[in-house]
């Protein structure tokens, strides 16, 4: 429409004024605002700005494909993507403690990501995809919890290390603008509408330590579950239930359960599934899925992944549950 496309004029003259002909870099992680950033950015400065891309071993199933497919391949932007699964996994190893591995996710990305953007010499911005919600918060407007429960990993302070400055196009704009903003600049309707996905992304849905062939078997029963819940319509509303729902995902349980397969006996991992609906993210209510979603989601995971064999669905509101379940 005629207003969003005014805005993306704008937006795009005020990058190229401020940047002039220098270099950008970018964290890209593959959500929402650092996507709807680097289109932006890209939109206004073409190959002046570089993403990079930490693959940090924890992400879902084709998700560093897609990011390519989408950044390099549609919108022909520079990327680096760099495959540190490796270093995670290597760091992550032995530790079951969730603060703990939220806080070696965090500091390792920040190291992968200083190493990367250090070889960017020329580099003189450093851009994020801040939004305002995140100024707001940040600025200490809002009350602060007085305990933390969760520490968020995010990248501040980085700006200052690397000697850059710093470039925020989308700091005015609310989530659903800088939605409307990604489809605008072609960005597809379901990476911008996507579910939020924690920064530790599967570190903190393996409960306890965290493993690559865990991280495997979470991979194959995530997507089976977001696969079904885009599938399945409620007939009431027309809209699926992926649509219906703020947040849905499958957590690995590092138990082994016994089941019958054949004349055989197994003794494989379990997997929960959790789906909330939510305005805030604060307090959140379990989905009411339907169960013949739930029965076909369950038959095809304890199907197709070999080394699970059950599948529980939690049924916790927040509070005193938290919709990540570490
Ligand atoms: P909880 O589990 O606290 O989650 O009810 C509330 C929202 O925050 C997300 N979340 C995180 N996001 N880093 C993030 O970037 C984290 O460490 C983290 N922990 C929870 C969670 O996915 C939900 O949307």
């Amino acid at each position: 429409d005629w207003v969003m496309n005014d805005y993306i004029e704008e937006a795009v003259a005020r990058i190229r004024e401020q940047v002039g002909d220098e270099e950008v870099i970018l964290g890209l992680s593959g959500g929402v605002d650092s996507s709807v950033a680097a289109a932006l950015i890209h939109r206004a400065i073409g190959d002046q700005l570089t993403c990079v891309f930490v693959d940090h071993g924890l992400l879902r199933l084709n998700e560093g494909r897609m990011v390519m497919e989408m950044f390099v391949g549609k919108l022909h932007a520079k990327v680096v993507h760099v495959d540190a699964s490796e270093q995670f996994l290597g760091h992550l190893a032995g530790v079951s403690d969730p603060e703990q591995k939220r806080k070696i996710i965090g500091r390792e990305f920040v190291e992968v990501f200083q190493a990367e953007a250090r070889k960017l010499s020329n580099a003189k911005w450093l851009a994020q995809g801040t939004i305002y919600p995140d100024v707001v918060e940040s600025g200490g407007t809002k009350t602060k919890k007085a305990v933390t429960i969760k520490s968020h990993h995010n990248v501040g302070g980085l700006p200052e290390t690397l000697g850059l400055k710093l470039l925020e196009p989308l700091r005015e704009l609310f989530k659903d603008e800088v939605r409307e903003l990604g489809v605008a600049l072609g960005l597809p309707p379901e990476m911008v509408y996507r579910h939020p996905f924690p920064g530790p992304g599967l570190g903190v849905r393996i409960l306890g330590e965290v493993k690559r062939e865990y991280a495997e078997l979470l991979r194959k029963a995530d997507a089976i579950f977001i696969e079904e819940l885009r599938a399945a319509r409620d007939t009431a509303s027309g809209k699926s239930w992926y649509d219906l729902t703020s947040q849905a995902f499958a957590v690995f349980l590092p138990v082994k359960s016994v089941g019958v397969m054949g004349d055989g006996r197994t003794y494989d991992y379990v997997v929960a599934l959790r789906a909330v609906q939510t305005t805030d993210f604060m307090t959140a209510d379990w989905a009411e899925l339907p169960y013949s979603l739930l029965k076909k989601v369950s038959g095809r995971i304890i199907n197709e992944v070999r080394g699970i064999s059950r599948v529980t669905y939690d049924v916790s509101s927040k509070p005193p549950a938290t919709i990540e379940w570490e």
